[in-house]
């Protein structure tokens, strides 16, 4: 997608398909008065007859747009002036891109004056249109032939149209590609499908966005693993034929001094179960199961794009959890390198196992902060259902400003408690921990488990089970992977220092 700034005014403006904003209410005097006279007066009337008041997540049509230059005009409902949000303009947008799409329309142009916020910049309400251009727009047809079925060709080009260009408009459009270049690079390898998604083939993505965005990547292979002792790690890849990969991204933007933010993510490429095997009734949407890796390697790539000021690791370890011959059992013991030893009562929860091992690896690089992410748990889906990320962790400054970087992004998460009565449900008979903590808090115990292997440093745990995969289409992603995690990760690395 293309993006030009025009500077003109929307009666007069040349476009196939030219997008302005309501607010839900009276039509007040401006920019979007102006233009529905010279359209004809649909939307006032539209507004009295009750057809169409500017409620989020409607719009209008007006087409043929007689009395303007463009052939078609949109009007998106951004409702309650006093409600909206940045989220409600980029699902605004998200919505009327899917539209162009199906008109089929070459280009279209966003009259930028009638999507003003009080609450938002220039730069931010510049960043959120496009980033809603950018995420409405996704799609993922890699393996479909058929160019009927691609929806790849249009639209190419948006412009933005503005009464007096600024420079803090081209940042803010600079902004959003860079911040959706990582969104969609997560969201394309969540959509992978297994047979291609090999733990190797997520390191060799990862090394590729490296050289692309700038920034470092080291891959260690199964013989450097075993060296490292991640016995843990290694006791769920055991049972796959694909060997295991730990793959390691330095982003340098700070001083050599500053102590980095480590992100870790969960990437089990595809989670069969293992010898507790799943059923087979959605088996397939289990390939999601790296979607926290995916998050981690999106969000480095947005913040090498972006030249933030920090310094940033990426952990992500990669492996498939499968069952065989050769596979871990219900009731072995795994050591992992910690040294801590633990039981594995069901082998279906390998990605607290994977992420033991990763988390302790994060501290030699003596973090500031480190945050986790993984689609860990069934109940986080049952606690929260699809439209928040659980968080906990061991600083409630950390959560609470994850929180709120969340809700500035459009990436909701909320809290679930920590405290140590939920570690006496993974005490072990045998071990110093067992892997599953009984039916109740199933999100809660395993971020106890988690936070076994995270007590050097302050840290925080991102459960995106019900976030990372979309069971049907949205303004803003179509069914799938969502790249969830790499817009709240970005904005909170912008407010650090
Ligand atoms: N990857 C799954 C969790 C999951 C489930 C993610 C649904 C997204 C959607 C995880 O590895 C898992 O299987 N967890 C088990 C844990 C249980 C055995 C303690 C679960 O949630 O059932
Ligand atoms: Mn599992
Ligand atoms: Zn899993």
């Amino acid at each position: 997608m293309e993006f030009v700034v025009k500077k003109g005014s929307a009666t007069k403006v040349k476009t196939s398909f030219l997008v302005a904003g309501v607010f839900e209410g009276k039509l007040k005097k401006g920019a979007l008065s102006e233009l529905d006279e010279a359209a004809g007066g649909f939307l006032r009337k539209a507004i009295k007859s009750s057809e169409f008041k500017g409620a989020a997540g409607t719009s209008l049509m007006v087409s043929p747009a007689t009395g303007t230059s463009a052939s078609r005009l949109l009007y998106v409902g951004l409702g309650a002036e006093s409600k909206a949000d940045g989220e409600t303009l980029r699902r605004a947008i998200g919505g009327a891109i899917q539209k162009a799409k199906a008109a089929r329309v070459k280009e279209l142009t966003l009259a930028f004056d009638t999507f003003e916020q009080k609450k938002l910049s220039v730069a931010d309400r510049a960043r959120i249109l496009a980033e809603g251009v950018l995420l409405g727009d996704y799609h993922f047809d890699r393996y479909q032939t058929d160019e009927e079925a691609k929806k790849t060709t249009v639209p190419t080009k948006t412009a933005l149209l503005v009464s007096s260009a600024s420079d803090d408009v081209d940042a803010g459009i600079k902004a959003a590609e860079a911040i959706c270049c990582g969104v969609i690079l997560a969201r394309d390898l969540v959509n992978e499908p297994g047979n291609v998604k090999s733990p190797d083939f997520l390191a060799q993505q990862a090394v590729a966005a490296g050289k692309e965005a700038g920034f470092k990547c080291t891959i260690l292979n199964k013989a450097q693993i075993e060296k490292e002792k991640m016995g843990a790690l290694l006791g769920v890849a055991q049972g796959s034929e694909r060997e295991p990969r730990l793959i390691v991204m330095e982003y340098s933007g700070g001083k050599k001094s500053d102590a980095p933010v480590v992100l870790v993510g969960k990437g089990v490429v595809f989670d069969s179960g293992g010898i507790s095997i799943k059923p087979s009734e959605g088996m397939d949407e289990m390939k999601m199961d790296m979607g926290g890796g995916a998050a981690v390697i999106g969000t480095l790539t947005a913040a090498a794009r972006l030249k933030l000021p920090c310094n940033i690791v990426g952990i992500v370890p990669a492996v498939e959890n499968m069952p065989s011959g050769t596979a871990i059992r219900p009731g072995d013991i795994l050591t992992s390198s910690s040294g801590k030893t633990i039981e594995v009562l069901n082998t279906d929860a390998e990605g607290r196992l994977i992420l033991a091992d990763a988390l302790s690896y994060a501290a030699r690089f003596k973090p500031q902060t480190v945050i986790d992410l993984a689609t860990l748990t069934g109940a986080c889906i049952v606690a929260l259902g699809y439209h928040a990320t659980a968080i906990l962790g061991n600083s409630d400054r950390l959560v609470r400003d994850l929180i709120a970087a969340g809700e500035k992004a459009g990436e909701r998460a909320w809290q679930l408690p920590l405290w140590s009565e939920y570690t006496e449900q993974i005490k072990s008979d045998v071990a110093d921990v067992k892997n599953i903590g009984g039916r109740g808090a199933g999100t809660i115990t395993a971020a106890a488990f988690l936070q076994k292997f995270a007590d050097d440093y302050t840290w925080a745990h991102l459960d995106i089970a019900g976030t990372a995969w979309a069971e049907s289409a949205k303004p803003c992603y179509p069914k799938g992977g969502t790249g969830v995690g790499v817009r709240l990760l970005i904005e909170y690395l912008q407010g650090i220092k």
